[in-house]
């Protein structure tokens, strides 16, 4: 079959499309034809190799992962003797988190792992852009207990988890305010966010607003300069930087306001099954910015390393399918 490999840390560049064995499933796996997959930003960080202490669990001189790649869709393939959930020929939707191998014509992936039947209605390509930034979201919002009448601020409100987090607070009643660059503005508000700060023209800091929850979507803000826009008992989420682990250990005894980085992520079948019924009842969708062939995934993966996706970048493999 053919792969992207990964046999080195480095640039974009080094990713090539090469002919490899086709995995075959152990008993309690299905494998999967792909259709359509995603480049994140965790198969660049993985690729890079960077945090360098990261390198203790990726692998210290080389990537333990030949084939990166995490969310998929398409179709099974074949299914492992005690397989009972999935059949040859059922669309599928999900995420191999820690196992990678998306970037491939196959992949195999546990069954009772975060995998779901595809909503009828759906691409291959929108499926799978659902689960990364979505489930990331969820892991997020869940220590904040939103429901009516909490107010959370999105800082990247239009990056892969940002777009997610504007949704499903919207799901738990929250009031959002979105804060992305001008060009992202109609986007966040379609969907659905209660205020949209632009960042260019406004500082959310200095507006003297305050929220029960800042999720910092992009990474790109600070608890310290965050701290006097949250309410006595706020939060302020991570998604990025060592130092919001000390920070999440120190505040969690020290002071009235909060740091919670939920790290390692954790990605569940229940996560994916709550999503594809969001998705049916139409109160969530996948935003895409790009598409790639597999082919051109040392430019999709370029873009993705801009910063400056919205939302998220999609690969085709084998041209996709429609449905
Ligand atoms: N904790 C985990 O397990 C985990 C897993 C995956 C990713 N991450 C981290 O989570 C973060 C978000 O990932 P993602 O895939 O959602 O990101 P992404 O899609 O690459 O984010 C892109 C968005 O970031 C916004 N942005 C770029 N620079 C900005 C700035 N200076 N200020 C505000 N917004 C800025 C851009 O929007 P505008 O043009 O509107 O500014 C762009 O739409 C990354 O830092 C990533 O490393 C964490």
């Amino acid at each position: 079959m053919r792969a992207v490999a990964c046999d080195r840390y480095g640039p974009p560049d080094i990713l090539r499309l090469e002919d490899v064995e086709r995995p075959v499933p152990k008993e309690d796996e299905v494998l999967v034809r792909v259709h359509a997959t995603t480049v994140t930003r965790t198969d660049c960080g993985f690729r890079r190799g960077d945090p360098f202490i990261g390198r203790i669990v990726t692998g210290l001189l080389r990537p333990k992962w030949k084939i990166l790649g995490t969310e998929l869709a398409g179709e099974v393939e074949a299914v492992g003797t005690t397989v009972t959930e999935f059949e040859v020929g059922d669309q599928v939707f999900g995420i191999n988190p820690w196992k990678f191998g998306t970037h491939a014509e196959f992949v195999c992936i546990r069954e009772r792992g975060p995998l779901a039947h595809k909503p009828v209605d759906m691409s291959f390509e929108e499926a799978a852009a659902v689960c990364d930034g979505a489930i990331l979201a969820l892991m997020g919002l869940r220590p904040a207990e939103l429901r009516k009448g909490k107010r959370i601020l999105v800082h990247g409100a239009s990056g892969s988890i940002g777009t997610a987090t504007v949704q499903l607070a919207k799901y738990f009643d929250a009031d959002v305010t979105a804060v992305c660059n001008t060009k992202n503005v109609e986007t966040v508000r379609s969907l659905r966010a209660d205020e949209v700060v632009d960042y260019t023209q406004e500082d959310f800091t200095k507006n003297g607003q305050t929220y029960d929850l800042i999720f910092d979507a992009v990474g790109k803000h600070s608890f310290r300069r965050c701290k006097g826009s949250l309410k006595r008992g706020g939060i302020y989420l991570a998604t990025d930087h060592l130092r919001n682990v000390i920070l999440a250990l120190w505040t969690a005894r020290i002071g009235d306001k909060r740091v919670v980085f939920p790290i390692p992520p954790r990605y569940t079948k229940k996560d994916v099954l709550f999503l594809k019924r969001l998705i049916e009842t139409r109160r969530y969708l996948a935003v895409i910015d790009r598409c790639y062939p597999l082919e051109d995934v040392v430019d999709a993966t370029r873009y993705v390393e801009t910063e400056q996706k919205t939302g998220n970048v999609v690969m085709t493999v084998d041209g996709g399918r429609a449905r």
